[in-house]
C-alpha cells in the first residue's frame, strides 16, 4: 500500500445523531495528522458524481453538536453494482483520494467491501440509530435515538395513564430490535414486540395485558419496532381482544434527528479518530468498532460475515419487571 495522503470521507444510508461529530473528528484528525481531507457529499452518488470537495478546519466548525449529516447521505442503487463502484472509484482518483472513511451502517459496508475488493482503501465507521452492525457493541446514533423514543414514550405514558388505555408504540427498526427492546425496559413497558423474535397475539401481547390488568394496572404500553407489524392494527386487535382502549402512535423519523447526546458525541469523536490513526498506521480496508467500551478495528471481510444477537436475559426482562 502506497502511503496515503489524502483521504475521502462520506456518510451513506440512513443518517444518525453523531454522524456530525465523526466527520469533524476524521477531518480535525485527518489534518492534525497532516492528511488532506476531501468531503464526498451524498453518500455513494456523490462519489460517482464527484461531488467533491476539500474540507478545512473551520469547514467542521460547531457541527458536533447537530443531528443529521452536513455531507448529505443516500442510498445508492448504482453502487450496488460493480459498474457503479468501479465508477466511484475512477472518481476518487480524479481526487488523488488514496482511502475513504464510510460512515453508515450495513448496506453501506457492503459498497465499501466491494470497493475494498476493486483496489480502494476503505475504512468503515459505525453510524447507524438501529445498533445492528455485528462487529460492534454500539453505533452512532443508538443512544440519541432511544432518548428521544424514551422522552416520547414518557408522555404517551401520561395519556395512557389518565385515560387508562393501552398505547401502542411503535419505534424504528426495520429488521433490528435494539431499540424496541431497550426503549421497553427504560419506558417500563409491559411487551415489546422486536423483528428478531416470532410473537403469538395471544400468548404474548393479550395474555400479559390481561395479566397486568388482574394484578391491578390501569394502563398499559406495548412497543412495537417497525418491522414488526401494523402498529395500528395490533391496538385493534388489542381493544377488541381485552376490552381496554387502545391507541396508536408510530414515532417515525423524528428518532433519527435531534442534537447528539454526550455518548454520541463522545464515541463518534474518538471513532473518527481512531480511523485516521488506521490510515496513518497503514491499516486500511477495515471496519471499526466498539468492544468492551473500547475502541477496536477488524478486517471489513470478517467484520461483515459476523452476526449479532438479541441479549435473551434483557428480552425476558421486559416482561419479568412489568409485573
Ligand atoms: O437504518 C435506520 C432506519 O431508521 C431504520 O430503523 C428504518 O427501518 C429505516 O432506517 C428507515 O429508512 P428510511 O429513512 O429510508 O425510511
Amino acid at each position: 500500500m502506497n502511503t496515503i495522503k489524502t483521504i475521502g470521507v462520506l456518510t451513506s444510508g440512513g443518517d444518525a445523531p453523531g454522524m456530525n461529530a465523526a466527520i469533524r473528528a476524521v477531518v480535525r484528525a485527518g489534518i492534525y495528522h497532516g492528511l488532506k481531507v476531501m468531503g464526498i457529499k451524498r453518500g455513494y452518488n456523490g462519489l460517482i458524481n464527484g461531488e467533491i470537495f476539500e474540507m478545512d478546519l473551520r469547514s467542521v466548525s460547531d457541527i458536533i453538536k447537530s443531528g443529521g449529516t452536513i455531507l448529505q447521505t443516500a442510498r445508492c442503487e448504482e453502487f450496488r453494482h460493480e459498474e457503479g463502484i468501479l465508477k466511484g472509484i475512477k472518481m476518487a482518483k480524479v481526487f488523488d483520494i488514496d482511502a475513504i472513511v464510510v460512515i453508515g451502517g450495513d448496506g453501506s459496508y457492503r459498497g465499501a467491501k466491494d470497493m475494498s475488493r476493486l483496489g480502494m482503501n476503505v475504512i468503515g465507521l459505525p453510524g447507524t440509530i438501529d445498533n445492528d452492525i455485528a462487529c460492534s457493541e454500539y453505533t452512532i446514533g443508538y443512544d440519541t435515538a432511544m432518548n428521544t423514543a424514551l422522552e416520547a414514550l414518557d408522555k404517551i405514558k401520561d395519556t395512557a395513564s389518565s385515560h387508562e388505555r393501552c398505547s401502542v408504540f411503535e419505534v424504528m427498526g426495520r429488521h433490528a430490535g435494539y431499540i424496541a427492546l431497550n426503549v421497553a425496559i427504560a419506558g417500563g413497558a409491559e411487551v415489546s414486540l422486536i423483528p428478531e423474535k416470532t410473537f403469538d397475539m395471544n400468548k404474548d401481547v393479550i395474555m400479559p395485558i390481561m395479566a397486568a390488568k388482574n394484578r391491578g394496572k390501569t394502563h398499559f404500553v406495548v412497543i412495537v419496532a417497525e418491522g414488526v407489524g401494523k402498529a395500528m392494527e395490533i391496538a385493534e386487535k388489542i381493544e377488541e381482544k381485552t376490552g381496554i382502549e387502545a391507541r396508536a402512535t408510530i414515532l417515525g423519523h423524528v428518532q433519527r434527528g435531534g442534537n447528539p447526546s454526550v455518548v454520541d458525541r463522545v464515541v463518534a469523536s474518538k471513532m473518527g479518530a481512531y480511523a485516521v490513526e488506521l490510515l496513518k498506521a497503514g491499516k486500511c480496508n477495515k471496519i471499526v468498532g466498539m468492544k468492551d467500551s473500547k475502541v477496536v478495528d477488524y478486517d471489513i471481510v470478517e467484520a461483515l460475515d459476523m452476526k449479532k444477537s438479541i441479549d435473551e436475559y434483557e428480552y425476558d426482562l421486559v416482561r419479568v419487571l412489568s409485573m
